[in-house]
């Protein structure tokens, strides 16, 4: 195994967020000098010599189409397909929130494990691969995890996933059917991940948001590259994005910066907002109370179990994400994170998981509050998958009706139906 620097053309090494001092691209995540965290350096100039909308546009409907931005060396090793979900333009949703055009990023339809984490993934063991890692493994809400276990186990790898316990039957089942070892915790998230750092030392294993951190972040951007490619090379006014770790925030600003710095997009400022649900919202708490620094949330308490991280590596960024650009938080409680799941697939069709509820529920404060613009173009990022999340809103509905198989029956029933209840009278 070589854990030292593989690079390419375009990017060439780590450099810290805080101190800039530079690294060489292997396995690290921490800055020697002042414990700032590391990110990937590019050469933009190598990048705009090879890399255009043209070139972009004639790939195939993958992340990859954006490799030179990504920091893999060699060629994709895993996760090919992962990617390029569709943008929907959700017009009667737009109309329920009162804004002028809405978009919905649906991610629920990610390949292969119905979640925005499989971009993160797809980098990040790609990467591991290339350093010649045969075991690797994350701390996870769920999500990550199931990622890992699939990808894992389609390019050969072994995978420990470490969840808390407590986590939701379908995220369990989504992570043992792909053959990974699961572990579960008893404990917070936050519990887990300090047991992760440990063990990515003890056995030096690829721990994808630990060890591989920095090359794992950078899958999140193509998420923003992709909407605004799917605008027609443009950037929105406005785009909502759930927040657990407060990674995908900052990586989405990072990518309308980079196709900005790049000529691929008009300058223009999107204002960049951030959900959290109420009973675990670090980040949000930050940006309301106008703080400098994330106060931790000891005993997270809400149904959206994937975003339930107290103490978020990159909340103090992502609060510095929203702030810049001129954007804010809002974190709904339980009961408006099921109205958003259900508005959602109600006025478009996408069933999301909880995340998705927080998002919308978050939007649709930020738009009663004043915060998002009633004439903005809104990109709302929907990030994974109501069917694994389904206990969070089976207890919202009534018990369904119940028939004969006789066509009496079924008339009585229509008599009991409200008009209102029938959309096409
Ligand atoms: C569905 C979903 N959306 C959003 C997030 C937030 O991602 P980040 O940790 O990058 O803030 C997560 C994280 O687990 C997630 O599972
Ligand atoms: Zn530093």
């Amino acid at each position: 195994m070589t854990t030292t620097n593989v690079t390419s053309t375009y990017f060439s090494g780590l450099k810290c967020r805080e101190c800039n001092k530079l690294y060489p691209a292997d396995v690290r995540y921490v800055c020697e000098e002042c414990f700032g965290p590391l990110e990937v350096a590019y050469d933009y100039d190598a990048i705009a010599k090879d890399l255009t909308r043209d070139v972009i546009e004639s790939r195939g409907a993958n992340m990859w189409r954006y490799k030179e931005l990504l920091p893999v060396a060699g060629d994709v090793t895993v996760g090919p397909d992962v990617g390029f979900t569709p943008l929907v333009k959700a017009d009667r949703l737009a109309e329920a929130l009162g804004v002028r055009e809405v978009w919905v990023k649906n991610d629920t339809v990610n390949y292969p494990t119905l979640s925005f984490k499989d971009r993160v993934v797809s980098v990040a063991l790609t990467r591991a691969k290339e350093f010649g890692y045969e075991t690797v493994g994350c701390a996870s809400t769920g999500n990550l995890a199931n990622s890992v276990a699939a990808n894992a186990a389609a390019a050969g790898l072994r995978a420990f996933v470490i969840i808390p316990s407590d986590l939701e039957v379908g995220k369990i089942l989504g992570s043992l059917i792909y053959g990974a070892h699961v572990v579960g915790v008893n404990g917070t998230y936050d519990n887990v991940n300090r047991l992760c750092s440990e063990i990515a030392g003890r056995y030096n294993w690829a721990f994808v948001n630990v060890n591989m951190r920095p090359y794992y972040a950078e899958g999140s951007k193509t998420m923003g590259y992709e909407i605004a490619e799917q605008l027609g090379w443009e950037l929105p006014d406005a785009v909502v994005s759930p927040m657990a770790g407060g990674s995908l925030i900052c990586k989405l600003d990072k990518a309308f910066k980079e196709l900005t710095k790049l000529g691929f997009v008009k300058e223009h400022n999107t204002k960049i907002y951030g959900a959290q649900a109420e009973g675990c919202s670090p980040i949000v708490n930050m940006v309301k109370d106008e703080a400098d620094w994330i106060k931790p949330v000891r005993q997270p308490n809400t149904i959206a179990k994937s975003l339930a991280i107290g103490d978020p590596a990159d909340g103090v960024y992502a609060a510095g994400t929203m702030r810049n650009s001129g954007g804010w938080g809002e974190n709904p409680n339980d009961e408006e994170v099921v109205a958003g799941i259900r508005l959602l697939a109600e006025t478009t069709g996408i069933f999301a998981e909880t995340a998705g509820g927080v998002t919308v529920g978050a939007a649709k404060r930020l738009i009663e509050n004043g915060k998002i613009d009633r004439n903005a173009r809104l990109v709302l990022c929907i990030t994974g998958n109501g069917l694994k999340t389904k206990e969070a809103v089976a207890g919202s509905f009534k018990a369904i009706d119940t028939i004969k198989p006789s066509l009496t029956d079924f008339d009585s029933l229509l008599q009991t139906i409200q008009p209102e209840e029938l959309p096409c009278q």
